[in-house]
């Protein structure tokens, strides 16, 4: 049986993913999560997978170099797939450090302790193991309107947040591991992500839940700034389809072809919030594009981002399956009947689940 070591999976992606491969593999693998549950970190996202045998969660911090090395020396992990990292380009801005220490330091950590037990004594590595390094488009920098400009493969780097400059130099580190050592491993840099358990400080999410509660739906500079979305669960398929069919020490682009400006997102939300709700729902009297406000844009804010994902059409067949009409509409309706989900993340409550479930284990 294959086992998985996921960094991060309690959070947005990462429990996506986790549902995703229960799903599609079933007993086949065995997954060990291991997240030290920051704010982002929510193990209720678990929650369909928490008893099954096949499934581990461990409390620890990617920088921690001795607790992931024994995770190592405990297990045969066969697939990394890293997704732990600080990942709010807000908060990049009000203090960068943590995502410094995180997303380059944590990558470093989690290199070395799969190095060190994937190595031979010829410098080789054991056969079959492979880390994947999950990224962003942020790493390219910004593109401007000319709608024929993408996001390749060979874009050189330019990021400009200390999000993406963080996630940049773990990039370039996951790279001088496979250049050097030629260490077993792939880089997916992905455009924005939105579905189901995404912490409400993420544009989508947070204007559902604002627009429900009718309050204002703050919009950045002119609202124009164009995001290229993707399903999360289109994501997490990409991912498990690098690792199934990619060539190793091959980056790939992942994006949705589903490129949208800000200020459209938010009047979709309000729009099939209005379609979705009774009229007898007193939150849907609230519901207008009154509740938009323009407020100062983002320092440094990146004005389009599009990922043109032919490489991974090309050699491994994947491709978006979920368009955005459809998905934005199973993202709206997943918060309309996760209330109590939402609830805990706002009023914090989520944090005492670890404790509830893990306290006497
Ligand atoms: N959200 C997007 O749209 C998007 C797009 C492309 C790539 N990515 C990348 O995908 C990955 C996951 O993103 P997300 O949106 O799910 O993020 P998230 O913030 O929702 O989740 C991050 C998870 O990592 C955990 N974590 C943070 N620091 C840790 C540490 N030191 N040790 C162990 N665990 C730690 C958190 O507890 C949380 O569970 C990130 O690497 C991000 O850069 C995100």
């Amino acid at each position: 049986m294959r086992t998985y070591l996921v960094t991060g999976g309690a959070g947005f992606i990462g429990s996506n993913y986790i549902n995703y491969m229960f799903k599609k593999y079933d007993n086949e693998i065995r997954i060990i999560n291991v997240d030290v549950l920051t704010y982002a970190g929510n193990l209720e996202n678990l929650r369909d997978v928490e008893d099954r045998d096949n499934y581990t969660f461990i409390r620890a911090d990617i920088c921690d170099r001795d607790a992931i090395n024994k995770i190592f020396e405990e297990n045969d992990i066969d697939r990394v797939v890293h997704f732990a990292a600080e990942s709010h380009v807000d908060r990049s801005i009000v203090n960068p450090e943590v995502f410094v220490q995180t997303n380059v330091l944590g990558t470093a950590t989690m290199l070395n302790a799969a190095k060190k037990a994937w190595e031979l004594p010829d410098g080789s590595f054991k056969e079959g193991k492979k880390f994947l390094h999950v990224s962003t488009d942020e790493v390219y920098g910004s593109l401007d309107d000319d709608p024929n400009a993408y996001f390749y493969e060979t874009t050189p780097y330019a990021p400009h947040s200390p999000y993406s400059a963080s996630k940049a130099s773990s990039d370039m580190l996951v790279k001088a591991y496979m250049d050097t050592y030629k260490f077993p491993a792939n880089i997916t840099n992905c455009s924005n992500n939105y579905g189901p358990y995404q912490f409400p400080e993420k544009l989508i999410p947070l204007h559902i839940h604002n627009a429900l509660a009718g309050k204002e739906l703050p919009v950045y500079g002119d609202g124009k700034n164009v995001r290229d979305w993707l399903y999360v669960e289109d994501h997490a398929k990409a991912i498990d389809m690098v690792q199934e069919k990619g060539r190793l020490f091959e980056t790939y682009n992942v994006g949705g072809h589903n490129e949208k400006q800000n200020i459209e997102i938010v009047k979709i939300i309000i729009d099939t919030l209005k379609e979705e709700l009774d009229d007898s729902d007193p939150r849907k009297a609230n519901l207008s594009y009154d509740l938009i406000k323009y407020i100062s844009d983002r320092k440094g804010h990146d004005r389009r981002y599009a990922i043109a994902p032919d490489k991974i059409k090309a050699e491994i067949g994947w491709e978006p399956e979920t368009m955005f009409a459809e998905g934005i509409k199973k993202t709206i309706k997943w918060y309309l009947n996760n209330t109590e989900w939402m609830e805990h993340v706002t009023s914090g409550d989520y944090e005492k689940y670890y404790e509830k479930m893990y306290s006497n284990r």
